[in-house]
């Protein structure tokens, strides 16, 4: 196990730690950013790394955008909780999404992509030495967040044979008196898992059960493969209390530099998340909310060929992985666009014995510099994830090819 939980601390960066909070000492960048930072460095460097899609926003968006920034004054902040078009807009959105009746504008949220609204969500219920849990493998920043608001992210464990199933039994084991939360992504980044409906709903009645918050991450609703099946438990009108669903602009609608999200939730707890967005970002940038109202006007033939183009590059990262079994095994994607091998360190201790327990950290940077491929450590994803790595399939297909090429390449030597 890696005696650091950063890779910018593995490569050897040393941190100042005069005048800095406690709070901040205790967490890192998210490594998935780390390792873009490190790959920035090393010329021709293949990025399997943060997830974004390789293709540029719809062309009508960005039109529209400047057509809005012509005949429209979008230089103001607009009000904290976002433009009342917008919220009006997402709010049926949600309804339409979740085959929900009743949601008001004043249940939505604008934020600075769905990375803020989870933020505003943890720091609105965590209060310090609360309980969180999250499942890990799970998306690093969530663990960052929890750690930064005082409150103790607990780990459930994935089924890994089972293509990384929820286990809903050790979710119930899992709470404590001092549990206030259970964050959930689904589909799930790191490991393309499509959640089934029957373990979700478990984890619904543990929530109602309990009286806890119940935080959705769920940026990759739309794009699934193999015909998995979708289920939210945001559908579930008995939950409205007990929400806070946190979407995305940034992969259905290839926006991730826009930084635009939205929050949905009962009004009480908006009311008083806007307390913390305010005081973060004051509202989402306005620009970045009229591209929002932009995208929501187009057809869904955009979405619709970008899951075909990201469905082509999970084939092509599969059919290179399937001739690399020596080296790694690897649960099949449903959704999002990662997958979560398991590097094989048995036959890696066998055939090379400096290897002998190589941490994702360390595996992830020698595959950086020795191969030029950057992909980011499984560890970052809490204690299951240790000796994967996480692979994004978003960058270009030609691009991917020639990654799994220097993957491949480098595998050999090692293990011969
Ligand atoms: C699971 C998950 N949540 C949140 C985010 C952040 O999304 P946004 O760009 O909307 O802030 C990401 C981005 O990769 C993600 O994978």
């Amino acid at each position: 196990m890696a005696k650091t939980r950063s890779s910018l601390e593995a490569a050897g960066l040393t941190q100042r730690t005069a005048n800095i909070s406690e709070r901040v000492k205790k967490i890192v960048v998210s490594p998935i950013k780390e390792m873009r930072i490190l790959a920035e460095k090393v010329p021709g460097a293949i990025s399997f790394g943060q997830g974004m899609p390789y293709v540029d926003t719809s062309p009508e968006i960005k039109e529209k955008l400047i057509f809005a920034l012509k005949t429209k004054d979008i230089s103001k902040y607009s009000t904290s909780p976002g433009l009342p078009e917008l919220r009006q807009k997402l709010a049926e959105r949600v309804m339409k999404k979740r085959g929900l009746q009743g949601i008001l504008s004043e249940n939505i949220l604008v934020t600075v992509g769905a990375m803020e609204g989870l933020g505003a969500a943890i720091m609105t219920v965590i209060n310090p030495g609360d309980e969180v849990i999250v499942v890990t493998p799970g998306f690093s920043s969530h663990i960052e967040q929890i750690l930064l608001a005082g409150g103790k992210p607990v780990f459930v464990p994935l089924i890994e044979k089972k293509s990384w199933a929820l286990d809903a039994n050790a979710f119930k084991k899992a709470i404590t008196k001092k549990t206030k939360a259970i964050l959930l992504c689904n589909p799930s980044n790191p490991t393309g898992t499509v959640y089934s409906k029957k373990d979700l709903q478990e984890i619904e009645q543990l929530v109602l059960k309990n009286n806890l918050i119940l935080i959705l991450d769920e940026p990759y609703d739309f794009l699934l493969y193999d015909n998995a099946e979708f289920y939210s438990p945001a559908s579930n009108p008995a939950l409205k209390n007990n929400l806070i669903a946190c979407f995305s602009f940034s992969k259905e609608f290839a926006m991730t530099g826009y930084r635009i999200g939205y929050v949905y939730a009962d009004s009480g707890i908006i009311n008083q998340m806007m307390k913390v967005h305010d005081a973060f970002c004051i509202c989402a940038a306005r620009i970045s909310q009229e591209a929002a109202l932009a995208a929501l006007s187009i057809s869904d033939e955009f979405t619709k060929d970008l899951v075909k183009k990201l469905d082509y590059n999970r084939k092509l990262v599969m059919s290179w992985l399937d001739k690399m079994p020596e080296l790694f095994e690897y649960q099949v994607p449903k959704g999002a666009y990662y997958i979560f091998p398991r590097y094989k360190i048995e036959n890696l201790t066998k055939k090379n014995p400096k290897l002998k327990d190589i941490n994702s950290f360390d595996f992830c940077l020698k595959l950086l510099y020795e191969a030029k491929v950057e992909t980011v450590p499984g560890a970052a994803f809490g204690p299951a994830g240790e000796n994967h790595i996480r692979m994004s399939f978003g960058a270009k297909p030609e691009e991917l090819e020639e990654g799994m090429k220097r993957l491949k390449k480098w595998s050999e030597n090692l293990t011969q």
